[in-house]
């Protein structure tokens, strides 16, 4: 009985020095002290232990420390919430608020659906290929055989486990998985990130981005290749462009044609992103090579075929004058955060 006698004496110690350490929660106060499993609550129930003859002096020393608890939370509730309203007080609230910082689309995406989009109205559909190729998608479907000296135009990375599986070199691979699934008429355009084993520098990257174009049809000619193709440049870089044609080679196209728009850095006086020419390059394109076609099965005496691949980081340079391709790849967000507003 004398410690349960002390333990009720103890309390209203232990009250004040509670209150000295935690006097900004009232709450958490009475959950301790008052609430149904707090202290006082707990002594109360003590009390059937307590001899009769005792209950009298235990009772009235219990209610007096009950109220000392119960007068020491009103007061604390009423100092907390009294700081409560003094803090809402010295708000101004019709400060405007903290700017919340939205992110950006990365100027390779925003370039990229750009081009998409303007495809997409001439009646093309988006395909997607893996990044990780086998030898005959990325090469042997496009008519470059394992001994075909054009392959060292690619530096391939290939996969130490199979070595039939390589990172595409190009988009032109998903052609490949097109023509495989589909048949005649086709019109898509492919999106995807290549890789090269190049060294990084400014001008050239171990992986970057193309959109290849493919149309096989019925009377498909060089004439609509370069109409289609005059119709993006003059959507996405402007009107005045100027557009040339320039014959070139690629085993997948015959005839092949480089294309090049006048350099929209200098207006085509010469700089050097043009090299001092007027002229950037922007595009490979060409008549599909009927052994293309025939490698699945789609009859090159009645359909024709062009196709195209552009470089998505030579365009993104062109249009916001980035002239390092390593900033793309860097996260510096102060590269990043200039292309805000751009869809
Ligand atoms: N695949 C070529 C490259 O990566 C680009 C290209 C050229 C794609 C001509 C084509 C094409 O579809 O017809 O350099």
């Amino acid at each position: 009985m004398e410690e349960l006698l002390q333990q009720i004496k103890n309390i209203k110690q232990e009250v004040t020095a509670y209150i000295a350490n935690h006097a900004d929660d009232a709450e958490a106060f009475r959950i301790k002290y008052l609430g149904t499993k707090g202290l006082v609550k707990n002594i109360m129930g003590e009390m059937k232990n307590v001899p009769n003859e005792k209950k009298k002096e235990f009772g009235l020393l219990l209610n007096e420390v009950k109220q000392f608890v119960e007068d020491k939370y009103n007061s604390l509730k009423q100092s907390t919430q009294q700081t409560d309203t003094n803090t809402f007080n010295l708000i101004d609230w019709s400060l405007p608020g903290n700017p919340i910082t939205v992110g950006t689309r990365h100027p390779l995406s925003i370039v990229r659906n750009q081009i998409v989009s303007i495809f997409k109205r001439l009646g093309f559909a988006v395909a997607e290929g893996p990044e990780i190729e086998d030898d005959w998608h990325n090469f042997g479907a496009m008519n470059l055989p394992e001994d075909h000296p054009a392959r060292d135009m690619q530096d391939t990375f290939y996969i130490n486990k199979n070595p039939d599986w390589l990172l595409r070199t190009h988009t032109s691979s998903v052609q490949a998985r097109v023509m495989e699934n589909q048949k005649p008429p086709i019109r898509v355009i492919c999106p995807g990130r290549v890789y090269r084993n190049e060294t990084i520098s400014a001008r050239a990257h171990c992986f970057f981005h193309q959109i290849e174009g493919l149309y096989i049809d019925e009377n498909v000619s060089f004439a609509d290749l370069k109409q289609t193709l005059y119709f993006f440049v003059q959507e996405m870089f402007g009107k005045e462009t100027k557009v040339r044609f320039r014959p070139s080679y690629f085993p997948f196209t015959e005839p092949s044609a480089e294309m090049d728009i006048s350099c929209l850095i200098c207006g085509g006086d010469g700089c050097n992103v043009c090299k001092h020419t007027g002229w950037v390059e922007i595009l490979g394109s060409g008549m599909v090579h009927p052994k293309v076609l025939e490698n699945f099965n789609i009859d090159s005496n009645k359909y024709t075929g062009f196709a195209f691949g552009m470089g998505v980081e030579r365009i993104c340079q062109l249009k916001y004058r980035v002239n390092d391709l390593r900033l793309y790849s860097q996260n510096d967000i102060r590269f990043l955060k200039q292309f805000t507003g751009a869809i």
